[in-house]
């Protein structure tokens, strides 16, 4: 192993690549790791030395307060590559005041823009071979910051780690999914962290999700945690409706993640004439529109899925399946415009490509 610096960042190099190990035609989501990984502490109110160095294990005390409190945020981007081999990230900057936004309310230090960047630069062209061409090909890329001093009082910490790791990545769900609409559970509630990507807003959606998968639903769409009559999110996913030509997405709110896949799909629609409306919407509207033929399609949309298109869900006991919209549906025509951005194969009107130079 090498070390050198680059401004502020220390690199170290991994001796031999895990490259040649990895079969991409057959890759799960999340489960195989690049060569190399960013980290920078926070230590006496300071951001120390950021670092490059192979993705390895790395020790904690069992007392660190990530592990009591769940104190840890976290952001979800990907990186594409192009035919003629150039990189590209898509609306960077969102992620990094998102992960910022996320810190401050869990009350973590906010990351510093350059250091970042540098870091997120370096480690792309690090492990750039990762990146395979095509659409459908990506590489996920999960920054995080987590506390990590040894002490269980119940109060923020004193000392910190950001870091990003990277995982190539196809398809995250395979198909069209079938959804339970909550009754019971939520995943936010006003005056919370529904907002921020924290890590438990995930953890807390695992025994739900795995009783809805008990019924044959593999996600579920989340409500209002008050009333349960307004549709909120799906599984990780923001929610888009289609009742006749219209698309209907809830507005973001300190419950609604304001996701980078959302905005843009609306920002999208509207370039494609497609009257999108940012509104409230109950669930009651969606089962009177599935009952009258209204109801065209349901889809999830973040960055892991792109765009999830929903089947059928469940509610009250009641399943309603959607139609087959085949050619005419907005959820495979958005992708895939979508999709020719994030790969460089259309033009980027609204300059949402970041080449990694
Ligand atoms: C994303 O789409 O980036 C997400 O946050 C989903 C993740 C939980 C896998």
């Amino acid at each position: 192993m090498s070390s050198t610096y680059t401004s502020n960042l220390r690199i170290e190099k991994a001796a031999t690549s895990k490259l040649k190990d990895v079969n991409f035609e057959n890759i799960a989501f999340g489960k195989t790791f690049t060569d190399h990984m960013f980290m920078c502490d926070f230590v006496n109110g300071e951001w120390q030395q950021p670092q490059i160095m192979p993705y390895q294990p790395m020790t904690m005390q069992p007392s660190a307060r990530v592990f009591h409190y769940g104190q840890a945020v976290f952001e979800g981007m990907k990186a594409y590559k192009d035919d003629d081999g150039k990189v590209f990230l898509f609306r960077p900057e969102e992620n990094f005041k998102r992960i910022n936004k996320s810190s401050a309310r869990l009350a973590m230090p906010e990351f510093p823009k350059d250091y970042f960047f540098e870091g997120l630069t370096t480690l792309l062209n690090l492990d750039k071979d990762w990146i395979k061409p095509g659409v459908g090909n990506s590489l996920y890329i999960r920054p995080f910051a987590i506390a990590i001093d040894p002490a269980i009082a119940a109060a923020p910490g004193e000392s910190y780690r950001f870091m990003i790791i990277c995982a190539p990545a196809k398809a995250y769900y395979k198909g069209t999914v079938k959804v339970l609409i909550a009754e019971q559970f939520s995943r936010s509630a006003n005056g919370g962290v529904g907002y921020a990507k924290a890590a438990g807003n995930y953890a807390a959606q695992f025994y739900p999700t795995n009783l809805a998968q008990q019924k044959g639903y593999q996600q579920v769409i989340w409500t209002d945690a008050d009333t349960h009559t307004f549709l909120e999110e799906a599984g990780t996913m923001n929610v888009f409706f289609r009742i006749n030509d219209t698309l209907i997405t809830a507005p973001t709110s300190d419950r609604i993640l304001d996701g980078v896949t959302r905005k843009s799909l609306i920002q999208l629609a509207e370039d494609n004439n497609i009257k999108c409306e940012v509104r409230p919407i109950k669930v009651n509207e969606i089962v009177e529109a599935s009952k009258n033929g209204s109801l065209k399609e349901i889809f999830g949309a973040g960055t892991a899925a792109v765009i999830s298109p929903i089947e059928g869900f469940e509610y009250q006991d009641t399943y309603y399946e959607l139609p087959e919209i085949g050619a005419h549906s907005y959820s495979s025509m958005l992708k895939e415009r979508m999709l020719n951005i994030q790969h460089n194969l259309a033009e980027d009107k609204h300059h949402w490509r970041y080449e990694i130079k």
